[in-house]
């Protein structure tokens, strides 16, 4: 009778041990990372076009990863905020070049979300084949801005602003705010990466200075005991928020809990559009100064000269059709 047992336990003793370590390899694990990523580019394209940096992981969590503690595996990084950049564009022969540098820029940000809101009524065959080449998770709006607020003396891209944000709102509108950064970026500015890493804790509204902007060097907040209390301009001291659109960010669960906040054509003027979006979402006391207390430019308001076109043909002369 013993050894009738003792020879079932010695035929089943293999299959045993074969089950038990099968059991032991977790198919789902992913092979170890040998090399180590730099910070700027640590992404995988995900399926749904979003940025997942990748990381070691911290060992110990649960108890399947601290069967595996001594090996090296990849982790999602706790998430990082999501930067969402809106940039209106329009069609010009330089809008290329712009979004190619806007593009360089962005491609090198950490969980960055480019919404592009051209001023059409169509989309363009030039923007939607460049998007899909940028290699940026993106969305790709567009509404034509009405003829009768085409005037140089008329803010720009008001509607192609406000249906980024509406965009944005119905976009999170079901489901418990995301961290989220917005930022508007027009397309001409240019911007340090050192601004991404600054604007991406924004809690509620940040600002902090614009190089080439206001008919000076910069602009500034003026900052005392870590609160704005004015600011450094040469053009309309009177604005409430005297600030240029791309000196600030706003954070996503702000721009969820004021759904009302627009930018507004009725009685707007050039360089009140910021104030009146603002004032609509926070006060003065409110912001939170980046950049070093708001010594630091990290963002310049470059304007591209307008390109000189004067021996361009009436008609197609060249044999090709190239696409500039
Ligand atoms: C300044 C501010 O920096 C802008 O944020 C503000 O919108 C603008 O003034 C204004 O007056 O409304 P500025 O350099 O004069 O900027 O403006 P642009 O760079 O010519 O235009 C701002 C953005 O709107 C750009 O991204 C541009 O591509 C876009 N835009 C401009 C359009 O979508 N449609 C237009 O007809 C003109
Ligand atoms: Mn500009």
């Amino acid at each position: 009778m013993k050894s009738a047992l003792c020879s079932r336990f010695f035929i089943l003793l293999p299959w045993i041990l074969i089950v038990i370590i099968m059991l032991d390899v977790d198919p789902r694990r992913p092979a170890p990372q040998l090399t180590s990523r730099p910070y700027f580019s640590p992404h995988a394209v995900g399926c749904g076009g979003s940025r997942v940096p990748l990381r070691r992981s911290i060992p110990g969590r649960d108890a399947a990863e601290k069967r595996n503690e001594s090996r090296p595996q990849l982790q999602p990084e706790p998430r990082l905020p999501t930067i969402y950049a809106i940039t209106p564009t329009y069609s010009r022969p330089v809008q290329k070049a712009e979004l190619t540098r806007l593009a360089n820029t962005f491609r090198q940000v950490a969980q960055l979300h480019w919404i592009l809101v051209e001023d059409r009524a169509t989309r363009s065959e030039l923007v939607s084949s460049f998007l899909a080449r940028a290699g940026l998770p993106n969305t790709h709006l567009h509404v034509p801005t009405p003829r009768r607020y085409k005037r140089p003396w008329l803010p720009r891209a008001t509607e192609q602003r406000n249906a980024g944000l509406a965009w944005l709102r119905q976009r999170h509108q079901h489901q418990s705010a995301q961290p989220g950064v917005l930022f508007f970026a027009d397309d001409d500015n240019t911007y340090s990466l050192e601004l991404f890493q600054e604007m991406r804790t924004t809690r509620k509204v940040s600002v902090w200075p614009v190089g080439l902007v206001g008919g000076r060097r910069y602009e500034r907040p003026l900052v005392k005991n870590g609160k704005v209390v004015g600011w450094y301009t040469g053009w309309r001291e009177d604005r409430p928020f005297a600030i240029d659109m791309a000196g600030f960010a706003v954070s996503l669960q702000v721009i969820l809990s004021n759904p009302k906040a627009v930018f507004k054509r009725r009685g707007s003027q050039p360089g009140m559009q910021e104030s009146d979006f603002l004032k609509q979402i926070t006060t003065v006391e409110e912001l939170e100064p980046k950049a070093s207390n708001c010594t630091k430019v990290l963002v310049w308001h470059t304007r591209t000269e307008k390109v000189n076109l004067a021996n361009e043909p009436k008609y197609h002369l060249d044999t090709v059709n190239i696409e500039v």
